[in-house]
């Protein structure tokens, strides 16, 4: 006999605000926030945990969405794309030219703003090692070493 599993409800504390949604067991948090939540700059590639489109920061630290539950987020402080506001690296990476089609870009920017946030001595070993759990199919990834290099004043 198969037990069916229900949905629930929960809540989460999304860019600031709380946000109560109906999810079943299996909904990634990448589905919630993008299917329930209206929040499509957390990008959904692969879904499989390798490119890191669907990077979002959980209590400050950079997560694979596609990778997490939405059930496991209860508790935990989300922020997307959408709840970054005029802070350095935006403004870096259009001014060092770091993106061309821009899919991967919203990823790149939470990454980039945890790495100079967590490592704001981080050295171009520290960089490439923080960096290259993101993908970008389009453009150099020279522009986006040098957006986080002028935000960490080097
Ligand atoms: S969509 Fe999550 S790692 Fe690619
Ligand atoms: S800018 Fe196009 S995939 Fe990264």
């Amino acid at each position: 006999m198969f037990q069916v599993l229900s949905k629930s409800l929960i809540e989460l504390e999304v860019n600031g605000e709380i946000k109560s949604i109906v999810v079943r067991p299996a909904d990634t948090l990448l589905f919630a926030l993008r299917e329930q939540l209206g929040l499509t700059g957390t990008k959904d590639a692969c879904g499989n945990g390798d490119c890191a489109a669907c990077t979002v920061l959980v209590d400050g630290w950079p997560v694979k969405s596609c990778l997490m539950l939405a059930v496991e987020a209860v508790g935990h402080k989300i922020t997307t794309i959408e709840g970054l506001k005029d802070i350095p690296i935006q403004k870096a990476f259009l001014d060092k030219f770091a993106l061309q089609c821009g899919y991967c870009t919203p990823a790149f920017i939470i990454n980039s703003h945890a790495l100079v946030t967590i490592h704001p001595d981080a050295n171009d070993e520290v960089i490439k090692e923080w960096l290259q759990s993101n993908l970008c199919r389009c453009t150099s990834y020279e522009e986006i070493k040098e957006a986080v290099k002028w935000v960490l004043g080097q």
